[in-house]
């Protein structure tokens, strides 16, 4: 589905500003896979979502998506199957837009766009995706967005990301703005949509908890790396304290770990 081949990203080559970010990532997951990704910060997992998205063209190596190559798309044009939600709710909406404009907008990704409300049957298909959200916003249709809050702007955009069902869905801490309460409620949000709908995503998150409790699987970044992929039984197991422990041990690369298993 997804397949990370060889990838590397050097920011500054040659200067002494060099900064490796990314260092021969490989990684390949199949459809609906959710994969919670954790590691300090500069570990470069924004990096890697960035690159993943195109808008960073990689020094070396390439990104597959159902066997396409996408080395030479525009991020422009990969945003039609490519969702993508960031740490900050004022990214991915038009404030100045009604709740109903930017959902309008949203399913109209992939199609040139034109400024039309919905029919009667896209209006009540909608409320009925906003009434999911279970926070009111289906009676505020002409509200504009920019007046909405975190949590609710967040919540939106999550819906707007996946009005129109993406290939793949990139969350980047899109919850840590938001207070412990809403986070959660964006969370539970966030794995029904994906579980419906078999969204294959990678969630970048800084709560272990989180970390194990969502998706099926969690990998571990550290120094342009991954050092850990934890799935399967190994995972369902795994305490927050074990997953810890396995961030500040394992040093080797992931590569020699999944060799090692063979
Ligand atoms: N445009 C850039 N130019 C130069 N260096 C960059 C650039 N973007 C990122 N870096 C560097 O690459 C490294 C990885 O950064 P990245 O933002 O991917 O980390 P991260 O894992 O997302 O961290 P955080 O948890 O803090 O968000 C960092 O050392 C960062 O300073
Ligand atoms: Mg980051």
């Amino acid at each position: 589905m997804l397949e990370l081949q060889d990838i590397s990203v050097i920011f500054h080559e040659g200067t002494v500003n060099e900064k490796i970010a990314l260092s021969h990532i490989d990684l390949k997951l199949d459809k609906g896979d959710f994969v919670t990704i954790i590691g300090s910060n500069g570990a470069g997992k924004s990096t890697l979502f960035q690159t993943i998205s195109g808008a960073i063209q990689p020094t070396q190596g390439q990104v597959i998506l159902n066997g396409q190559n996408l080395t030479g798309i525009p991020e422009y044009k990969r945003s039609r199957f490519i969702g993508r939600l960031f740490q900050d709710p004022l990214k991915g909406t038009a404030p100045s837009m009604t709740i109903e404009e930017n959902l309008s907008l949203a399913s109209q990704r992939g199609q040139h766009f034109r400024l039309s409300l919905f029919s009667h049957k896209q209006k009540n298909e909608m409320k009925q995706a906003l009434k999911e959200l279970d926070l009111g916003l289906e009676e505020r249709l002409n509200t504009k967005v920019g007046t909405l809050s975190g949590g609710q702007r967040q919540a939106l955009t999550l819906l707007m990301a996946t009005y129109v069902t993406p290939e793949l869905l990139l969350l980047d801490e899109h919850t840590a703005a938001l207070d412990p309460k809403t986070s959660q409620k964006v969370l539970e949000m966030t794995s029904k949509i994906v579980e419906e709908h078999h969204i294959t995503t990678l969630m970048i998150t800084h709560n272990m908890e989180d970390a194990l409790k969502y998706g099926n699987k969690t990998m571990i970044m550290k120094d342009g790396q991954i050092i850990a992929m934890v799935e399967g039984e190994e995972r369902k197991k795994m305490t927050v304290d074990e997953l810890i422990h396995l961030y500040s041990t394992s040093t080797h690369d992931y590569n020699d770990r999944l060799f090692l298993k063979q």
